[in-house]
């Protein structure tokens, strides 16, 4: 008897790449990472040692990250910020480690990583380290060096990604951060026991909301189609919106080769305007509604320079059709949880424009999955 298989086809599980399979396992990684976090209804810390004494005593937090986990910072630092008022910075690993950061045993630094072995997370570790800060780390690979050597340590529990653009180890890391968010507000007493209850309720029902956008395969895939031939390509939001784009627009010049930038939207009139003329395509996130009318007024201004409008938005929004071409409305669900459907959606844009392009999808020129050198 001659069995033909192949070990990667076989560990594919029928898709066509790592990353699509990647991205389809966000719903089962994602409650992996959140259900073993709560208890009575709250996010609970205590197997991972992190007592409320340490969250009681942390005055300031510094995020530091590289590449799409320092992404996943930019969302954590607004959430923790409107539920505490605790200030949160976020630094890109390789700055942080040479501009001798203010630190001190008040400050909390939180690193994170897929890997757990990225070469500049690990000296930036090191440092807060030295300088007396407590630290925390959202890590996927079990026994890491910078899960070795962190204080405190937060596993998400993605499984092993092997596509090089990371996809599900990014929204475990959300989910990381939102369930501290919760923890730690509730602890500083910024947010009541309810509260916290509730929004822990909101979080598990994005597993299903994420289950949901995955069903927007074939309306994206359509619309990759008329991005795969630009040169350059914009996207552009607010507040949790610009974290998003900062995502969206890393994810899909690694696998697409399409030069592309993410602009805070409101400063798009300083500069990058200038370079928006006839079918640029501008993907733009607006799916906040307190900013939304101002997101709204610079997709106007895009539009009337020529751009091919991608809009996304919220379910509950009317959209006037000739403010884009392409219009995607997320499911319903409360503004501070859109990140985790909007994710998919921009996973889905860099994956299927990467198809259609006929490139390498999973193993990209000049990228590797882990950098450990500097
Ligand atoms: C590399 C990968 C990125 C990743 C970054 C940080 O550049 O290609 O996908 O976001 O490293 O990796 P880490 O393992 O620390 O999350």
């Amino acid at each position: 008897l001659h069995v033909n298989w192949d070990v990667a086809a076989a560990r594919k599980g029928g898709y066509e790449y790592f990353m699509l399979k990647e991205i389809h396992e966000q719903p089962e990684a994602l409650r992996n990472t959140i259900a073993p976090r709560i208890v009575n209804g709250l996010p609970d810390f205590s197997e991972e040692g992190i007592s409320d004494e340490l969250l009681r005593n942390t005055k300031r937090i510094v995020i530091t990250a590289c590449g799409t986990a320092m992404h996943a910072g930019l969302v954590g630092r607004i959430l923790i910020e409107k539920l505490t008022r605790i200030p949160v910075s976020v630094e890109i690993a390789s700055e942080f480690r040479y501009a001798n950061p203010i630190l001190d045993e008040n400050t909390l630094v939180i690193t994170i990583s897929q890997s757990g072995e990225t070469a500049d997370t690990l000296a930036a570790l090191r440092l807060a380290k030295e300088n007396g800060s407590m630290t925390l780390s959202i890590v996927n690979v079990k026994g890491s060096s910078i899960a070795r050597e962190s204080d405190f340590v937060l596993y998400t529990h993605a499984g092993p990604e092997i596509a090089v653009a990371s996809t599900k180890a990014y929204t475990v890391q959300l989910s990381a951060l939102y369930l501290f968010a919760f923890r730690f507000a509730f602890v500083k007493e910024k947010i009541s026991q309810q509260k916290a209850q509730e929004y822990i309720t909101l979080l598990e029902d994005t597993i299903d909301t994420v289950a949901y956008v995955l069903s927007y395969d074939t309306q994206i895939e359509a619309i990759s189609q008329r991005l795969k031939s630009a040169d350059d390509l914009f996207f552009i939001g607010r507040g949790l919106d610009y974290a998003l784009s900062c995502e969206g627009s890393i994810k899909l010049k690694e696998i697409t080769y399409i030069h592309s930038e993410a602009y805070a939207a409101g400063e798009l009139k300083h500069g990058t305007i200038s370079l928006i003329t006839d079918n640029v395509p501008v993907i733009a996130l607006a799916t906040q509604a307190d900013v939304y009318a101002k997101t709204i007024s610079n997709v106007r201004e895009v539009r009337s320079r020529g751009a091919k409008v991608i809009l996304i938005t919220n379910a509950d929004v009317q959209v006037d059709a000739s403010l884009c071409d392409h219009h995607i409305m997320l499911p319903p669900m409360e503004a501070e949880f859109t990140p985790f459907a909007a994710a998919v959606v921009l996973q889905y844009i860099a994956y299927y424009t990467a198809v259609a392009r006929e490139l390498n999808v999973d193993q990209p020129r000049n990228l590797a999955k882990s950098v450990t050198v500097e």
